[in-house]
């Protein structure tokens, strides 16, 4: 599939079907996360698959109840570990959660490529989702995705509201 479909077609995804994922190709849309950039190369980060009913549920509780992310046959949970890197002077312990970002976004962009579905899931009770999957202390929880094929037909489409391209960018000033 053609990367600007990808990009221009991957939407939240917030109702799946209870099929389940080929090993194969969750294991192309792992590796699309393991071969991502970070920097000097660190890769401070780890993809727990969760696929156990009861666990899924836990976790979907611990989403602010969001509990579609329970339907899915796979949750995926990124964490990364807290190390500290120079990054921009200001960003300290917490400089991995550009890294892990990053590798989350090459997932869920393989994702869409596989016709699967994900949903960045922000809203989440780190201490509680590192209780429920035994996270160490020094690691935290960065994001979290349902991942699974979508119910709805078309859940694939062209984006809704974006800002323009003028209001986001600027030239030599900002
Ligand atoms: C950092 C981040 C956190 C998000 N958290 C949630 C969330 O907790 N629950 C949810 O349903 N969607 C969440 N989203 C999805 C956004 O609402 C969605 O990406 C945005 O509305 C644009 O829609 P689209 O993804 O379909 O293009 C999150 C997205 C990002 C990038």
């Amino acid at each position: 599939m053609d990367f600007y479909e990808v990009i221009r077609t991957r939407r939240s995804v917030r109702s799946y079907k209870p099929d389940p994922i080929p090993d194969e190709v969750l294991m192309r849309v792992l590796d699309a996360a393991r071969i991502a950039p970070s920097g000097s190369n660190r890769q401070p980060w780890r993809f727990i698959i969760v696929k156990d009913e009861g666990l899924k549920k836990r976790l979907a509780e611990a989403c602010s109840g969001q509990h579609f992310i329970a339907e899915a046959p796979v949750i995926i949970v990124a964490c990364g570990r807290n190390i500290h890197y120079n990054r921009g002077g200001y960003m300290g312990d917490m400089s991995m959660l550009v890294d892990v970002s990053i590798a989350f976004t090459h997932l869920i962009l393989a994702a869409r490529a596989e016709g699967l579905g994900t949903c960045w899931i922000g809203s989440f009770d780190n201490e509680e989702v590192k209780r429920i999957l035994n996270i160490p202390e020094d690691v935290n929880v960065v994001a979290i995705t349902p991942l699974g094929y979508p119910k709805r037909e078309d859940a694939f489409r062209e984006p809704g509201s974006r800002k323009p391209l003028e209001e986001i960018t600027s030239t030599d000033r900002f």
